[in-house]
């Protein structure tokens, strides 16, 4: 039998054959590229209800690498004369020893300012002196910490939380949002355009609000999409609600590195019996920032120097980003509190910030 009639292409076609193998292998390469290695899915949920995790090796790696936690210097323990004693300016870490009180020091500058060191804080050589910003804003983030691992284990748990976790060795942690400036669409006729359509980083580029976390992680707004009821008087659900939910959700996301179904049966978002418990820290969570950034940042709104403050003048403030930092548990959750008992608990009643 004749090759040829069995195959009448084999011999007439070598051009074209050897163009599509080259068409091909380009397509192949150019969509190999998008996702290399390619990415691995993790089922979080039962069966069928597509509640899986999508990870990509390569980003996971990265993400590792950003999450790694520094080493703790050895404690020197509690023997000798306390700060209070030796010092003549501490106010609330006076029960530590000399030496406790030095090592929290030093490891609060690699923590928040390697570059500077003391000198990022303290007018030198008064280490009392109270002159500097910086050292207002520490003595109450040293309380904020104190009170995040104290009552807030509903969502830190004993993993907990230092300076680290939100600074990584930056002065100025890399998440930190303020409220966004009111911006009237073309006519004032048509109102604040609530931040829509200027793609923001912060709701994953898409068009929501971009800034879904003044109503929701300052202010108490209600997280919801649908309404109670099907009928219009008992739904008082608004569209520009919907979106913010909808923004803070992808906030979320991103933050955590984490589809919706990390805490959501898609069945429906609303209900809770069907959410993995993931969702239950997620509102604890919710409720944490939204107590940070009231009674801990904005207290400090008079410390703060105007180059450190929004459009419209307020403080800098946190999300679910400045500690998760695209981690599911901030530095994927190491417990490096722990090596610091100073931080776990306050020792003495919270102070007053004094406006500066
Ligand atoms: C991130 C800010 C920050 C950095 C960096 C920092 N400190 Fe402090 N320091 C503070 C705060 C806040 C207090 C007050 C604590 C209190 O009120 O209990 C303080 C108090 C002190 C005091 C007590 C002074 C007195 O007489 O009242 C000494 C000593 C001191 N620090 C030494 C250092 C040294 C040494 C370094 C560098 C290795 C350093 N600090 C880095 C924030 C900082
Ligand atoms: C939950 C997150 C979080 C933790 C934990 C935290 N900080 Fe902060 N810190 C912030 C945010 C947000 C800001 C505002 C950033 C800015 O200044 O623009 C800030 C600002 C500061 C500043 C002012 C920096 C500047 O140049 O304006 C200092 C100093 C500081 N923190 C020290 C500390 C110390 C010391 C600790 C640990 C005892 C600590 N922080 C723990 C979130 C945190
Ligand atoms: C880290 C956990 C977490 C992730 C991830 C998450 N959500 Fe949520 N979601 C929650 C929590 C918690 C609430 C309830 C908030 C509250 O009531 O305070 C909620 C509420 C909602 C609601 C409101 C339901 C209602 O009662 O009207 C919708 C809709 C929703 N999420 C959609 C999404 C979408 C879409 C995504 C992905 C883009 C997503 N969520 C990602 C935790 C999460
Ligand atoms: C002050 C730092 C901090 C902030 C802010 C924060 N988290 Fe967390 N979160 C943690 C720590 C620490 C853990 C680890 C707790 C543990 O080990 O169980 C955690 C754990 C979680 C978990 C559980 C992960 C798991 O698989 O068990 C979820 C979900 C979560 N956070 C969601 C959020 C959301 C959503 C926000 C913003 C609304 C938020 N977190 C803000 C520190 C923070």
């Amino acid at each position: 039998m004749n090759m040829h009639t069995l195959n009448p292409s084999a011999s007439v076609s070598t051009p074209s054959r050897w163009w599509q193998t080259l068409a091909l292998v380009l397509s192949a390469l150019v969509l190999t590229a998008c996702e290399r290695p390619s990415p691995e899915s993790v089922q979080s949920g039962y069966r069928g209800t597509g509640m899986v995790q999508v990870y990509n090796a390569r980003l996971l790696e990265v993400k590792t690498e950003k999450n790694q936690p520094p080493v703790a210097i050895p404690s020197p323990g509690s023997d000798g004369p306390k700060a209070a004693q030796a010092y003549k300016n501490v106010k609330i870490l006076g029960h530590l020893s000399v030496g406790e009180f030095n090592r929290l020091m030093v490891s609060m500058s690699n923590w928040v300012a390697p570059q500077e060191g003391c000198a990022y804080c303290h007018a030198l050589p008064n280490f009392e002196d109270d002159s500097k910003y910086t050292k207002v804003v520490a003595r109450r983030m040293i309380e904020m910490t104190q009170h995040i691992n104290a009552d807030w284990q509903p969502h830190v748990a004993q993993t907990g939380v230092t300076c680290y976790t939100c600074h990584r060795g930056e002065p100025v942690p890399n998440a930190i949002w303020f409220k966004s400036n009111p911006q009237p669409y073309g006519s004032n006729f048509m109102g604040d355009k609530a931040g829509q359509n200027t793609p923001s980083p912060v709701v994953n580029l898409s068009s929501l609000p971009n800034d879904p976390f003044t109503p929701f992680l300052l202010d108490d707004q209600k997280i919801r999409v649908n309404g109670p009821t099907p009928l219009p008087s008992g739904n008082r659900q608004s569209i520009k609600q919907a979106e913010w939910t909808y923004g803070l959700m992808t906030h979320m996301s991103t933050a955590l590195g984490v589809n919706c179904t990390y805490c959501h049966n898609t069945q429906s978002f609303q209900n809770w019996t069907n959410s993995p418990p993931q969702r239950v820290t997620a509102w604890h969570g919710i409720r944490m920032a939204r107590d940070l950034n009231l009674n801990y940042m904005e207290s400090l709104t008079e410390a703060f120097p105007a180059h450190r403050k929004g459009p419209t003048g307020d403080v800098p403030k946190l999300n679910c980003a400045t500690c998760h930092q695209g981690a599911y548990k901030p530095l994927n959750g190491a417990p490096m509190a722990k090596d610091f008992p100073e931080l776990l608990k306050p020792a003495v009643t919270p102070t007053k910030v004094a406006a500066k």
